[in-house]
């Protein structure tokens, strides 16, 4: 029968797909792709905390992902519900930051059993909050948002889409010699064909492609930010999957991850050391202009999340109540956190990192060079 977009897609191919998939093109670009996601596993080496990073990247990721589905909040919403431990605030945000958690779920996951469709329910079930399931009922399908008209039904049949996902894990962890992010483009556009739960593939899809990279031993940390290159390319995004149903156009949809890879794998580069080379430029104005407040732990507080709470220097055992509150007043004082009152709740806004995180280029405004001790550093705080 022809394919028919607003029928059930049972007759989807099992894995591994009849075309060859490592064409020359392909493995020309695989080489550029490896070769900058091995340069980004190395930059995570800049930052000896991993906390800055593992809690950062994740969630700019996270901001993206989500956004693809429509979720949409703001670097400064998601950073400041992030810095808190009490329920409250934006629903995006949180939706969000369940994203992230969900994240972080899988990768212990990936240290218990290796990548499976077990894997994927529960990565599911984190990002939505409740228990998700394979899908049980028929009814699922995928609408262009403008125009309402069907672009895709996936499959059904609790036992069809549960058949699917052992085919899909099996594939995950072949034996055989596809290159690792070629693999992990063939089980993210199988994985949106399965489309196995009513709601979540596409956010669950994404980490597992992230997850597929750890496994393979291509990436540490979860620091790909694969989404920055998918939203914006969202269009392509769409109709490369919806060509590989259509036509097995294998080969586009390959080279789009690939690239998506190589351009995020750079671009995330270059944020890492731009956060590094904050770092130590932040160190070094707090030295010149607080000498008595600078510790290497606290400018590892600040960037490991750029909303800063008394509770924070508290946790890292930097000060006790009295002190953290003066600290972060003085560091205020210098101009390197800017106070912000919201109800009863005290924040310290990390301006120059919240700008850097969410900009487009890795630049920052250099803090005013020191001369003398500053009016400011020289003022008691209360
Ligand atoms: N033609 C298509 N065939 C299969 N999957 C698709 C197609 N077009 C888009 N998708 C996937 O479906 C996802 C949206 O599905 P959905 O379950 O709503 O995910 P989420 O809740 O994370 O939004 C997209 O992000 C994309 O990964
Ligand atoms: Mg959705």
């Amino acid at each position: 029968m022809p394919y028919d977009a607003r029928r059930p897609y049972n007759d989807l191919p099992l894995l591994p797909p009849p075309a060859d998939l490592e064409t020359k093109v392909v493995l020309k670009k695989c080489v550029l792709a490896r070769t900058a996601i091995a340069d980004l596993r190395r930059a995570g080496e800049l930052i000896p905390d991993q906390s800055v990073l593992v809690n950062t990247i994740p969630l700019l990721e996270a901001k993206d992902s989500s956004e693809i589905e429509n979720i949409v909040t703001t670097n400064d919403a998601l950073f400041r519900e992030a810095s808190q431990r009490d329920e409250a605030g934006d629903p995006s945000a949180k939706e969000a930051l369940r994203y992230r958690a969900a994240l972080y779920s899988g990768v212990q996951m990936l240290t218990e059993r290796p990548l499976s469709a077990r894997t994927a329910i529960e990565v599911c079930s984190a990002i939505k909050g409740v228990d998700m399931d394979v899908r049980k009922t028929p009814g699922t399908e995928l609408k262009n948002t403008f125009t309402g008209d069907i672009i895709y039904t996936p499959p059904e049949g609790e036992t069809k889409l549960r058949d699917l996902l052992s085919n899909w894990e099996r594939f995950a962890n072949a034996d055989d010699d596809l290159d690792p992010l070629v693999r992990m483009a063939v089980l993210h556009y199988q994985f949106e064909a399965i489309h196995p739960f009513i709601d979540g593939n596409g956010r669950t899809g994404r980490i597992l492609n992230v997850l597929s990279l750890i496994q393979a031993g291509l990436l540490d940390i979860p620091t790909l930010y694969l989404s920055r290159y998918i939203v914006r390319t969202k269009g392509d995004y769409y109709r490369l999957l919806q060509g590989v149903t259509e036509r097995g156009d294998w080969e586009p949809w390959v080279l789009y991850i690939l690239q998506a890879v190589e351009v995020t794998a750079t671009w995330t580069n270059a944020r890492i050391r731009a956060i590094r080379d904050l770092m130590l430029h932040t160190a070094d104005h707090v030295k010149a202009a607080a000498p008595n407040l600078y510790s290497h732990d606290l400018i590892q507080v600040i960037f490991a999340q750029p909303y800063v709470r008394i509770g924070h220097l508290i946790d890292s055992g930097i000060a006790e109540r009295h002190a953290a509150s003066r600290y972060l007043k003085q560091l205020a004082s210098i101009g390197v956190v800017v106070e912000e009152k919201r109800g009863r709740d005290k924040l310290f806004v990390h301006r120059k990192y919240m700008d850097l995180l969410g900009r487009d280029d890795h630049v920052f405004p250099a803090y005013p060079p020191f001369a003398e001790p500053s009016q400011a550093s020289k003022k008691k705080p209360k």
